[in-house]
């Protein structure tokens, strides 16, 4: 029976059936060394002549062959993993052609071969960190009693901007790539009340930056009768939840990636709340001055986190510039009742997320001021014609967390096949 390396390592020295690839190869006169992978980890395997019959096979194998092997693991001090099998069966299941990837290659080069290179160890970790953060979102959601409701893909509809819709042709007519679920999660909590999802999410994003694709994926929530301050304090929930989870699970992984596992055990709620106007003032300690009104670029969402050195929740943004459903606050209605969550160290904006404006008058004012054709919003507008209650919502990048948990310096990192303003392939 075939056994996982991390289980032939748990269960120690005897004799194991393993399968695999082969992640190195080196082959001297009388001893061939394989390094061989599978999806639980790496152990190094010694073809030995005079303890085999698999020599003349163990010649032939190149790096990425497909291998069945029997043999008896033994304790190595010198060994990778403090193991290492003794082969005395080889059995080569595809005989790989020369394998394109070796060392040294450019970025551009692994994104070309990238249907390949997620057989690396940087992408294989990352994908079990992105498996985790999944994970970890359903089961905090799960645990909070939320619905899964799983939105359309296609929409009529912007919601964040008609700037970054993708445009798609639809029989003889057109639709767009859904920007976020966030209409019809407004639509859906009449139904459940409490409901979340993950799903991609599609940005004509004309910018090349390293936090920016064009599809990714976004975790949303959308809560009937909520208010403000119960949102942030599930997004920061949300967040501390997710860390601690990969911390437990993934350990191994965020230390071979090179992160600083200590740094992410600080990440734990509660996170400091600011407004957008107390921001303006930190940045003006930093000699930076900004006009009330302007958005915030990304080196100034940095020099706000560096303040804290935990995610920040900035709140009250210029009511002006912000989407059409974010209602004005009460208490300073130039201001809406909204917040973005920044990341330290550079990873921007993880969550943007607002009370939503109920006022119907408002909202048809705010598309307006758009620019959007208020009729192709009555289907929405219907939220706030039968029974419309307080809600709120917010969304989360799920690139950038993963970005931001395996020390990435590029969110194309943090998907397994990026899509980018200069990327769609392979
Ligand atoms: O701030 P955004 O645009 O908010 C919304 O779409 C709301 N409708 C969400 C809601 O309230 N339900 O996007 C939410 C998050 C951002 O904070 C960012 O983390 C991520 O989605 N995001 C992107 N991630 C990668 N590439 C892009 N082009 C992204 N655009 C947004
Ligand atoms: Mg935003």
């Amino acid at each position: 029976m075939f056994v996982s390396i991390s289980d032939a390592l748990k269960k120690g020295e005897g004799i194991v059936n393993l399968r695999g690839w082969v992640y190195r190869e080196r082959k001297t006169k009388n001893k061939v060394f394989v390094i061989l992978r599978d999806s639980s980890g790496l152990i190094q395997c010694i073809i030995d002549p005079s303890q085999t019959n698999a020599w003349d096979e163990s010649q032939k194998v190149l790096i990425e062959s497909s291998i069945e092997l029997m043999g008896e693991l033994k304790k190595d001090e010198r060994a990778l993993t403090g193991y290492e099998v003794h082969v005395k069966e080889l059995k080569i299941i595809h005989l790989a052609e020369r394998f394109p990837i070796t060392k040294d290659q450019s970025p551009e080069f692994l994104l070309d071969n990238r249907h390949l290179w997620l057989r690396s160890q940087k992408m294989t970790n990352m994908l079990k960190v992105r498996s985790t953060v999944f994970k970890a979102i359903r089961e905090f959601f799960e645990k909070n009693n939320y619905f899964e409701f799983t939105p359309p893909i296609t929409t009529p509809n912007a919601c964040e901007g008609g700037s970054t819709l993708f445009e798609v042709k639809y029989y003889n007519d057109k639709t767009y790539l859904t920007q976020t679920w966030q209409l019809y999660a407004e639509a859906a909590i009449f139904s459940l009340e409490k409901i979340y999802c993950i799903s991609p999410c599609f940005r004509a994003e004309k910018s090349k930056t390293s936090r920016h694709l064009s599809e990714f994926w976004m975790a949303e929530v959308e809560t009937a009768w909520q208010s403000f301050d119960e949102l942030t304090k599930q997004a920061e929930d949300l967040i501390s939840y997710i860390i601690q989870k990969v911390i437990k699970d993934n350990n191994g992984e965020l230390k071979a990636l090179g992160q600083d596992v200590s740094k992410l055990e600080k990440i734990k709620a509660p996170f400091p709340r600011i407004t957008y106007t107390e921001s303006l003032k930190l940045l003006e300690e930093d000699g930076l001055k900004i006009k009330w009104g302007k958005d915030l670029r990304t080196v100034e969402e940095e020099k706000i986190v560096k303040h804290f050195n935990k995610p920040v929740i900035v709140t009250n943004y210029p009511k002006e510039t912000m989407a059409f459903y974010k209602p004005a606050d009460p208490k300073n209605p130039k201001t809406a009742l909204c917040f973005d969550m920044l990341a330290p160290d550079g990873y921007g904006e993880i969550i943007g997320g607002s009370q939503r404006d109920v006022d119907i008058k408002s909202l048809i004012k705010s598309l307006k001021a758009e620019g959007e054709k208020v009729e192709n919003y009555e289907w929405y507008l219907d939220t706030r014609r039968y029974g419309s209650v307080p809600h709120a919502g917010f969304g989360m990048g799920v690139e950038r967390i993963i970005a931001w948990i395996c020390n990435f310096d590029n969110i194309k990192e943090a998907i397994p096949f990026p899509r980018t303003m200069l990327r769609f392939k392979p």
